[in-house]
């Protein structure tokens, strides 16, 4: 059974719902992901909700009620009963580049021997090769590859991720990348959101004329992008080696105007002014921010901007920075945690991972981390009614763990074994 619902661009969705059998799911920990349903006192148990002995009444594919085993209403208490140790909102990916081809294994080879990732861009390899292999692959062979992957996003418990394009980097390139997407989203087991990042680096042959790309971008592609309901956000990789923060506000204005999310890649490399951009555009997100200082948190928190952290780039990069994690908390900065999943800088597919990862290299509290692949997530694309919570109304998506207490869920790095999804 799947339930369409409408997206912002009013294009149908389907939510990865399994059933419309009515069930109540148990646990002795339930995450709801919402503070003010918390039954604690601990504050880390109200950052993700905590109900103890809670319960989550599903029907129709649908979260009807949330609360205490004990207060169950009475038309449920027949229902079928799931009981687990805990349960948390299904996962919310919020930023990959997986429609992709080719492999960059060569590469992962030549950092380790001492190469680095802005070295190998700049000499035309890094995003440069994915997007000259991708161009090769067919429609099926991209679409088969894609719909593959976000099978494995489901399997390692995500519902809902979010996909960019951006290794076209030619108008016909996108645009087809993009319309894939869109037929993929149609037939996935998840849901997805659309993302488009015509700005992933700069195409060789505008080298001596940049601002003809960023033309194009503009009075070209963005408008035909949402003149065909392609995406639901636009991105742009502003850093060093990429573009530089007027061109990415010159982007993003552009997609905000024509009524897209806005969302930025920067502070990865270099120092880039991205923040400022994020902040004056009321981006959904800043990602990466290894490089990003006090003021430009502060204005990451002033315009309620998320950041979006990768410890999977850190690890697979191994960068000389890292984002600052606690002084993002300490200034009300909202954390997601990705896996950023693409073929050069984070070649994994494992968000539950990400989160051990964000706690032992960012120094985020399980909760954070946990917080950080369901709910903030979920707000970053624009989806928190339906996803990364458990409230009324939310999507019957729920992720089960053999952990007596959400402190263990992070503990355990990368163990499927201990994951059930339940509704999707
Ligand atoms: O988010 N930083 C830019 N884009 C990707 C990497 C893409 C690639 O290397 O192919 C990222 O890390
Ligand atoms: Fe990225």
């Amino acid at each position: 059974m799947s339930e369409v619902n409408p997206t912002k661009t009013g294009r149908a969705m389907k939510l990865p719902v399994a059933g419309a059998q009515a069930l109540v799911v148990r646990a002795n920990q339930l995450l709801t992901m919402c503070e003010e349903l918390a039954d604690a006192s601990d504050p880390e148990a109200i950052k993700v909700g905590l109900i103890p002995d809670g319960a989550v009444w599903i029907d129709q594919g649908k979260i009807k009620w949330v609360g205490r085993f004990a207060s169950l209403p009475h038309q449920a208490r027949p229902l079928p009963v799931r009981t687990v140790p805990l349960a948390m909102p299904a996962l919310v990916e919020c930023h990959t580049h997986a429609l992709y081809w080719g492999s960059r294994h060569q590469e992962f080879a030549i950092r380790n021997a001492g190469g680095s990732y802005a070295e190998i861009l700049e000499a035309g390899g890094g995003i440069l090769s994915t997007v000259s292999a991708t161009a090769t692959a067919s429609d099926e062979e991209l679409k088969s590859a894609l719909l593959e992957r976000l099978e494995l996003f489901r399997r390692k418990g995500c519902a809902l991720v979010e996909v960019k394009s951006g290794y076209g980097l030619s108008h016909e390139e996108e645009i087809r990348h993009l319309r894939l997407m869109r037929e993929v989203q149609s037939v996935a087991p998840v849901a997805m959101v659309v993302t488009y990042l015509g700005a992933h680096a700069l195409p060789p042959r505008f080298k001596m004329a940049r601002h003809l790309y960023v033309d194009e971008i503009v009075e070209r592609s963005l408008p035909q992008v949402v003149a065909e309901g392609l995406a639901d956000a636009v991105d742009v990789f502003c850093d060093r080696g990429a573009f530089t923060a007027d061109e990415a506000r010159r982007i993003l204005t552009r997609g905000r105007e024509l009524g897209l999310a806005c969302r930025i890649h920067t502070d990865e490399l270099s120092h880039s002014g991205g923040c400022q951009v994020a902040h004056d555009l009321r981006a959904s997100s800043a990602d990466h921010l290894d490089y990003a200082e006090n003021p430009d948190l502060d204005l990451l928190a002033r315009a309620d901007v998320a950041a979006v952290l990768f410890p999977g780039v850190t690890v697979f990069l191994d960068p000389p920075h890292r984002p600052r994690a606690r002084a993002m908390v300490a200034k009300g900065v909202r954390i997601a945690l990705s896996t950023d999943y693409n073929p050069g800088s984070s070649h994994t597919q494992d968000l539950m991972l990400m989160a051990t990862l964000g706690c032992t290299l960012f120094k985020l509290t399980p909760a954070e981390a946990l917080r950080g692949i369901t709910r903030v997530p979920a707000e970053v694309l624009g989806k928190a009614e339906q996803y990364g919570r458990l409230s009324p109304g939310s999507a019957g998506c729920l992720l089960a763990a053999q952990v007596p207490s959400f402190g263990a869920l992070p503990y355990h790095m990368a163990a499927p074994e201990l994951l059930e999804r339940i509704g999707y």
